[in-house]
């Protein structure tokens, strides 16, 4: 097994292994370099549904996701991404707007999601990346008055951000459900380091501030959150198998990639 860094600050690369046969002590290597980096990416696997379920168990107990439209109807855990691209009227359209702009997984939910997973299976010729972020990288960066101003503070989280876009996706019970509210500086309960909590897509206000007070804070810390050596644009390869720590992270999906062409991976959702 052969575990590197994607760049210097999130990502580790690994090859060489077999996630069905590894041994528990090449998985606890695995597990730590996902807590160390907050994205572990193994390439050239060859997995049926159960054993990605049997794998992504390995990390915390899975949850089918709220939006039951894709989810796998013999494994619900599986949420199908991308089965229904490929139609003839897309043909030379490019994917633009699909997972795009940066955010955690669920951050609008009850429980923190611990992790998402991704196997991919058909990958375009061109396009269709993933983008990750450090979010620890950002909470380092910001000046000690910032760092000082935000420790207090938490933020409200809605399916679509403020504008609520997408939310007919949920049951009409999780659409009436009132934002969920965290901490903007989480402490990481495995690795006890601090990141920074907010996220463009998701976030609906700062908590007991107006919304143009709130604003202005936002985009101030917003600039940090894309630092040197802490950004990585994943490629993907049929094979691969991605899990992000959503505690940590942010990601974004690069979009580009032609309609006419088939993109799909399986993804379950990891809970701690
Ligand atoms: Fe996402």
């Amino acid at each position: 097994m052969h575990i590197e860094k994607a760049v210097p600050k999130v990502g580790a690369l690994v090859t060489g292994i077999d996630v069905k046969t590894m041994s528990d002590a090449q998985w606890g290597q695995l597990y730590q370099a996902w807590l160390d980096t907050g994205v572990l990416i193994v390439r050239g696997q060859d997995l049926t549904k159960a054993d990605f379920i049997a794998y992504s168990s390995r990390f915390g107990k899975l949850k089918p996701h709220r939006v039951k439209a894709t989810r796998d109807p013999a494994f619900p855990e599986i949420t199908l991404m991308g089965v229904t691209t490929g139609s003839d009227e897309k043909k030379d359209k490019l994917v633009l707007n699909r997972g795009q702009g940066w955010h955690t997984d669920s951050p609008w939910d009850t429980e923190i999601c611990k992790g998402t997973q991704l196997y991919g299976l058909e990958i375009p010729s061109y396009g269709g990346d993933t983008l990750f972020a450090s979010m620890y990288a950002a909470y380092d960066a910001l000046p000690a008055r910032l760092k000082e101003r935000i420790a207090p503070l938490k933020v409200a989280f809605g399916y679509g951000g403020r504008s609520r876009q997408g939310i007919e996706r949920l049951e009409p019970e999780d659409q009436a459900r009132p934002p969920a509210v965290w901490d903007m500086v989480r402490v990481h309960p495995e690795t006890k380091r601090r990141s920074l909590y907010i996220n463009p897509t998701h976030v609906i206000n700062i908590a007991g501030m107006s919304e143009a007070e709130g604003d202005r804070l936002l985009a101030e810390l917003y600039w940090y959150m894309l630092q040197p050596n802490a950004e990585y644009r994943h490629k993907w390869q049929a094979g691969d198998i991605v899990i992000w720590d959503n505690r940590c992270t942010v990601h974004s999906a690069a979009g580009g990639n032609p309609a006419d062409q088939r993109r799909v991976h399986w993804r379950t959702t990891i809970m701690e």
